[in-house]
């Protein structure tokens, strides 16, 4: 083997949700790249089954199951491998402001970006799917607009913040057999929901947004090389953080 093996991901293999588009698609074909091999799971089996044939059936599979179903959950928990680690990359965006929120939309988008994802966690620790003094690791994918409080964001936000800061519960709970939990905390990423985002807004607000980004929006690799990084264990001493990956847009201020 060439090159750095703290950073090999060979003979691992991972749970990556969201596995059907975006970067959770980009995290399965980076976990590849380097040497692993993954359980893709999503809804629409049609882009799973064509993420398999791309990346190959030695080092790729998945699983077909909504996330904010009981049912799915079981499914993905029970049919899944033992696992060195997963990717949580599921998830969905909604933009109102707060005088027309009702409960529907909190518990639709705190379902699948929140809720789903702990519950999910438990049901891999209880059946002891992730593997225990093995250096595993989870990489849950969060946002920076956890951080910050941008105007009509809100069923988003609290949905992020929620896992940000149960990542750091979970890491300490898992402490103990050795398997770490961090976050990723992502700007805006040139994705299909990013794409929305941009359907719904004015080019030119677009386009405002982007200048704000000293390096520009992201693409799925820039997250996908931050979580091999954080699965590798090349990050094997870190566990209950945060990274933030936006191309400098809230630390360089003019
Ligand atoms: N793009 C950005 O600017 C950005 C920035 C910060 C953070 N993020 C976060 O990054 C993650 C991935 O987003 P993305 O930009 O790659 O968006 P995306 O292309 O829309 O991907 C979302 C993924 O979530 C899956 N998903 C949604 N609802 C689901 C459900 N009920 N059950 C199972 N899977 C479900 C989708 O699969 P199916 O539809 O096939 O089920 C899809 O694979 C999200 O958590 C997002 O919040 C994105």
């Amino acid at each position: 083997m060439t090159g750095n093996p703290f950073f090999s991901l060979q003979d691992k293999h991972f749970l990556v949700t969201g596995a059907s588009s975006g970067i959770g698609l980009c995290i399965c074909r980076s976990i590849v790249a380097s040497g692993g091999k993954i359980t893709g799971t999503a809804r629409r089996g049609n882009l799973l089954s064509e993420m398999v044939r791309e990346l190959g059936e030695n080092n790729a599979s998945f699983i077909e199951a909504d996330l904010a179903l009981d049912e799915g959950i079981d499914k993905i928990a029970g049919e899944v491998e033992d696992i060195d680690g997963l990717v949580y990359a599921a998830g969905i965006s909604k933009m109102s402001p707060l005088k027309f929120i009702k409960r529907q939309n909190l518990e639709e988008v705190m379902n699948i970006n929140y809720f789903s994802m702990v519950l999910l966690l438990a049901q891999l620790v209880r059946q002891k799917k992730i593997k225990k003094n093995n250096h595993s690791s989870i990489v849950l994918i969060s946002s920076v607009a956890q951080q910050v409080g941008t105007k009509s964001s809100l069923l988003y936000t609290g949905s992020k913040g929620a896992m940000s800061a149960a990542g750091r519960v979970i890491a300490n709970e898992l402490s103990s057999q050795k398997i770490r939990v961090n976050t990723i905390e992502p700007g805006m990423v040139q994705t299909a929901m990013a794409s929305e985002m941009e359907d719904v807004l004015s080019s030119e607000t677009v386009e405002k947004d982007k200048q704000k980004y000293p390096l520009g929006y992201g693409t799925p690799e820039d997250v996908a090389n931050a979580a091999v990084f954080l699965l590798s264990d090349a990050s094997r001493w870190m566990t209950g953080q945060s990274l933030t990956l936006d191309g400098g847009r809230y630390k360089l201020l003019d």
